[in-house]
């Protein structure tokens, strides 16, 4: 099955997208984490996204578009991705849309992490403490979370249009999410 795991920055997409990869054998699909390998590659490409993502801006469709297809195979020999923080922009839905409609498994779902934004702030602090990404600052964050209400948010009402999307509260602990998150994958 391929969902998108859906929601703000700090929203914890990641950490759900881990269990679900361990619990069900699917493939995590991460744009960020696979622009952040890129950088510690020092790829070119790494190179170009760095300034982009450390102000907590989007790089370009093209580039995350271009990611994500490199994975499909994979993700379709695994029975399925976890689109996590992908996609971003109406323009990224389309063309994921397009990418799969071409090999018959279209995104099934769409779970969408419900957190409120103070709860968001402190995620985002605690993790900076243990993480240190450059984008976790007061002032990248603020990017972030206005960069996904004035671009991500839109995807709510595309994915309702197609009746795909669950809300899902993203309060509380790790377990008490997974479970709540599995309750909507295993319903019909
Ligand atoms: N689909 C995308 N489109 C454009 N830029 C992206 C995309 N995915 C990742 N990025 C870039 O990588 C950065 C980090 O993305 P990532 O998904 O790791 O973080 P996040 O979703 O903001 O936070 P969290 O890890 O808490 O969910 C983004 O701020 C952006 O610069
Ligand atoms: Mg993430």
């Amino acid at each position: 099955m391929n969902i998108v795991l859906f929601g703000p920055p700090g929203a914890g997409k990641g950490t759900q997208s881990k269990r679900l990869v361990a619990e069900r054998g699917w493939v995590q699909l991460a744009t960020g984490d696979m622009l952040r390998a890129a950088r510690a590659a020092g790829t070119e490409l790494g190179k170009r996204v760095a300034d982009i993502m450390d102000r907590g801006d989007l790089v370009s469709d093209e580039i995350v578009i271009a990611l994500i297809e490199e994975r499909l195979d994979e993700a379709a020999a695994a029975g399925g991705a976890i689109f996590d923080g992908f996609p971003r922009t109406v323009a990224q839905a389309e063309a994921l849309d397009g990418l799969l409609e071409g090999r018959r498994a279209p995104i099934e779902k769409v779970v969408r992490l419900i957190v409120d934004q103070d709860e968001l702030v402190a995620r985002m602090q605690k993790r900076a403490e243990e993480e240190g990404r450059a984008d976790d600052t007061v002032e990248a964050f603020r990017v972030r979370l206005k960069n996904y209400n004035d671009q991500t948010a839109a995807l709510i009402p595309y994915y309702q249009a197609q009746g795909k999307l669950v809300d899902v509260d993203g309060a509380g602990s790790m377990d008490a999410v997974a479970a709540r998150i599995a309750e909507v994958l295993d319903q019909e």
